[in-house]
């Protein structure tokens, strides 16, 4: 089965238009083609992966984490783009390295950035009892963010009108599938593995606090000089600047930032500029719908 995913914005890179299911969840046909690998990809033990949902904070989350992996020293979290610095477990791109490849060349301990959800996970992270970090956001946000990031990155499918995105968005037909799967699938497990569940409105709220979650997690300890000025070079004004994180690196023709920045907004609750009242009742509608029966509760605005 094929997605009938929207309109193709160039037709000279033809294959990177089509999603295919992966044991039911609709992926790049790049990532599918070398599924065996991921499948079969070798964690270890001091591997740490941030995972999300796409446009959940994913950049945010990682140079935070790479900070506090650094110490605070955010002149050496400069030494990479953050696209090299955590690597992306998936990620393949004919003519690029792939995240696996990036990965087995990268020393320990390992930052691995992934989409996947639960279930498609590699079962070597779980054997290794590797953690994770999992950084989720409110799901209206993500459409909003998703739909713009649709807009710019030339390899996605172009996402037509937003009426239409969000109902493709609703019925779960982009890359990854189902937000509600997604955020349902690792909070049900997150205390069967070494899982540390974080939200991204809480995270905008009061960083201290989320972060020295993540310390404890991950059992460091940190001074609250050293926490200050991770909070500081990880805000949205600082990263929107800064080269190692802000995809500028990435030429205009494959993400093109001139439609809207890859820091586009960085706030919660955004959604509400772009919703009209029926979208926000029927989506509210099949949320409720979606999400009954489980006791995880996102905010939509802080
Ligand atoms: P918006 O499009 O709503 O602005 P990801 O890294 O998973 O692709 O997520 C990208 C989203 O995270 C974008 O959301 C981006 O602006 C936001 N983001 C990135 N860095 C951030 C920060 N330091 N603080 C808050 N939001 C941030």
């Amino acid at each position: 089965m094929l997605f009938p995913f929207l309109r193709v914005k160039t037709m000279d890179i033809p294959t990177l238009r089509t999603l295919v299911p992966v044991h039911g969840v609709p992926l790049s046909i790049e990532i599918a083609e070398n599924w065996e690998a991921v499948e079969h990809f070798q964690a270890q033990p001091d591997d740490l992966v941030i995972s999300t949902y796409p446009k959940s904070g994913t950049t945010w989350a990682s140079e935070i984490i790479d900070m506090i992996y650094s110490g605070g020293d955010h002149e050496r979290c400069r030494r990479d783009t953050i696209y090299n610095r955590v690597p992306y477990l998936e990620f393949r791109i004919p003519g690029l390295p792939s995240g696996i490849e990036q990965l087995n060349a990268t020393p320990s301990p390992r930052l691995v950035k992934t989409h996947l959800p639960i279930q498609l996970m590699p079962e070597s992270f779980w054997e290794k009892n590797a953690k994770v970090i999992y950084f989720a956001r409110n799901a209206k946000d993500v459409a909003v963010s998703y739909y713009f990031f649709h807009k710019i990155v030339t390899a996605l499918p172009d996402p037509g009108p937003w009426d239409t995105f969000l109902d493709y968005y609703m019925k779960g037909d982009v890359g990854y599938g189902s937000w509600h799967e997604h955020v349902k699938g690792w909070w049900e497990k997150r205390h069967d593995y070494n899982i540390l569940y974080l939200f991204y409105e809480d995270m905008k709220e009061d960083p201290k606090r989320e972060i020295r979650k993540m310390l404890h997690f991950l059992e460091k300890e940190m001074s609250d000089d050293i926490l200050e000025k991770i909070i500081y070079h990880t805000t949205f004004d600082v990263m929107k600047t800064n080269e190692m994180v802000n995809y500028k690196t990435i030429p205009n023709d494959v993400l093109d930032q001139t439609i809207s920045p890859f820091m586009r907004k960085g706030i919660a609750g955004d959604w509400k500029n772009h919703f009209t009242v029926a979208q926000n009742e029927k989506f509210d509608e099949d949320y409720k719908w979606k999400m009954s029966g489980t006791d995880l509760h996102f905010r939509t605005e802080i």
